[in-house]
């Protein structure tokens, strides 16, 4: 069974009293358990050294919205993997749809980001999502499939068990739309089966699809019950540390009556 993934993405949001003070919160929360997820949280790059020191021997991990793909060099204004490592971060997101559709990130430079955070050591969340108009054209499968196969070019099955997948609807982003659990499982088990054919069934099965995209408490528990949907990928809620708890606790509930 696939272990539930909860990430709370802050993007560029928080200052250092706040940040910290939410980290501690979440810490303490989880402290109170039972914890049924793993739980990663994604700080602006200014404070991740800083909320290392809070998380530090709690269950929360760290992660860093986006790296580098080159280790060191000129090019300014961007941060690199081994400086992250210094940081004690052990978790990445690769093509998030703000970089992607914001800043203008290819799938070739996805492709790069993915490969290098992969290779040097850390964890990854790929995410992967279709615009307003693709959906309202029926191409989401297609658009998921598309930036799937790019990223993964050339990438040993080894190096997938620390891929985590998130399906990001970029129409759900920030807007208050959710994708209906059905949407969301659609999208999730063609994903999975674009791995069984890139790899294989056991690969497939092994790796977790996160949903993101305006999830809430109030939305967390019927996502969740859908088989391919292994945990969410947060952004707004994951601002409001009862919000975020309470999403985790949907999660390990669900957990929990699944396995009894
Ligand atoms: P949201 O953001 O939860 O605020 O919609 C999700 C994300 O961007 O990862």
């Amino acid at each position: 069974m696939r272990t539930p993934i909860i990430g709370g993405n802050w993007k560029m949001n928080l200052n250092a009293g706040d940040g910290a003070d939410l980290a501690e919160s979440i810490a303490e929360g989880l402290a109170r358990g039972p914890l049924g997820a793993e739980v990663v949280m994604f700080p602006a790059f200014p404070y991740l050294a800083l909320i290392a020191d809070v998380v530090e021997s709690t269950p929360p991990m760290l992660g860093a919205q986006d790296a580098h793909q080159e280790a060191s060099g000129a090019f300014t204004g961007e941060v690199s993997l081994p400086m992250l490592e210094d940081c004690g971060v052990e978790w990445v997101l690769v093509g998030h749809s703000e970089r992607r559709h914001v800043i203008g990130e290819s799938n070739e430079i996805v492709r790069e980001k993915l490969h290098a955070a992969l290779n040097a050591g850390f964890s990854v969340i790929l995410c992967t999502g279709e615009l307003k108009e693709e959906r309202e054209s029926g191409r989401q499968l297609e658009v998921n499939r598309a930036q799937l196969a790019h990223a993964l070019e050339g990438l040993p099955a080894a190096a997938l068990s620390r891929l985590v997948i998130a399906y990001e609807p970029v129409w759900a982003i920030g807007t208050g739309l959710t994708a209906t659990p059905e949407d969301a499982q659609e999208v999730h088990a063609d994903l999975r089966a674009a791995l069984a054919e890139h790899y294989d069934q056991g690969v497939a099965d092994a790796v977790r699809i996160q949903y993101g995209g305006s999830v809430k408490p109030a939305n967390a528990a019927e996502l969740f019950a859908k088989p391919d949907v292994d945990g969410f990928l947060v952004g707004g809620a994951s601002l409001k540390s009862a919000d975020f708890l309470d999403i985790i606790n949907a999660v390990t509930a669900a957990k929990a009556e699944g396995q009894a």
